[in-house]
């Protein structure tokens, strides 16, 4: 994805100084140093409170170490999966925000469940995700197709939804939350010399798994770096970027 996509429904809610101690249910580190972390801590000041979970305990640590680094002191990091972590609502935020984490999820109800509790009342769940199969490209081409191909069996075989993103709103309802205050679509149309490096990272990623399943040969795949190298010089092609649904929720004032 992108980095940075997404984060205006994030601003549009109006996260500022006064959400004084937020939780962010999932910090960057999965995706880079420690972004989304960084985001919310430049929005709830120096006197706010940033609390970054990830099951990965060396990614969220190396995060918060590079987060240290530049002084946002404000931030703390906890090692944990957010679905076995003891369901207790004494620690609540006024804020809680996981953007790409329910589509990793085992169970995307219980953890919703779980994120909601961690809500004060009067404050908000936010949550994005993306819907994969926006995955696009025109004039239509090779390389977008085989990452889209090898992304959809890949994450059949490990059970994981690609259509999270549209599926938010009913996960809300079926979580007893309600259906969402607001959504919001937003997505990346990028030139094909930007996105080949992309999705070369993206099937990178995706090859240990394409090949333990058969969905891909290494000489399939080595056919695929090719093309993938060859369409950085191409000036004419535009990639769809998944799009990435933003749903929020804000918690009764008394519950
Ligand atoms: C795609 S990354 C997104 C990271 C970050 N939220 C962002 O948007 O940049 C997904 C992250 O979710 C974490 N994760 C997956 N399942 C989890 C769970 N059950 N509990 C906590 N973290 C989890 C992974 O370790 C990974 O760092």
């Amino acid at each position: 994805m992108p980095a940075g996509a997404g984060f205006g429904t994030f601003y549009d809610l109006g996260a500022g100084p006064n959400w004084r101690r937020s939780r962010c249910a999932l910090p960057g580190p999965g995706c880079g140093p420690g972004e989304v972390m960084r985001v919310m801590a430049d929005r709830v000041g120096k006197t706010g409170r940033v609390v970054g979970l990830d099951i990965d305990g060396n990614l969220g640590r190396e995060g918060l170490s590079v987060l240290h680094g530049i002084g946002y002191t404000q931030c703390s990091f906890v090692e944990g999966d957010l679905q076995s972590l003891e369901k207790n609502e004494s620690n609540r935020f006024d804020l809680v925000y996981g953007r790409l984490v329910v589509e990793h999820m085992d169970d995307p109800i219980d953890g919703l469940k779980q994120m909601y509790r961690w809500v004060k009342p009067g404050g908000h769940l936010v949550i994005q995700d993306h819907y994969h199969p926006s995955l696009d490209a025109d004039p239509a081409s090779e390389v977008v197709d085989e990452v889209k191909r090898t992304f959809a069996a890949v994450w059949k075989k490990v059970g994981r939804e690609p259509r999270t993103g549209i599926r938010l709103p009913g996960h809300f309802i079926s979580a007893g939350i309600g259906a969402p205050d607001g959504t919001d679509v937003a997505g990346d149309l990028l030139p094909m010399r930007q996105s080949a490096a992309m999705g070369a990272a993206v099937y990178r990623s995706l090859l240990p798994l394409a090949l333990k399943f058969g969905i891909t040969t290494e000489e399939r795949s080595q056919y695929f770096f090719q093309m993938a190298s060859e369409a950085q010089d191409d000036e004419n092609s535009y990639v769809l970027w998944p799009l990435i649904i933003s749903v929020w929720k804000r918690k009764p004032d008394s519950e």
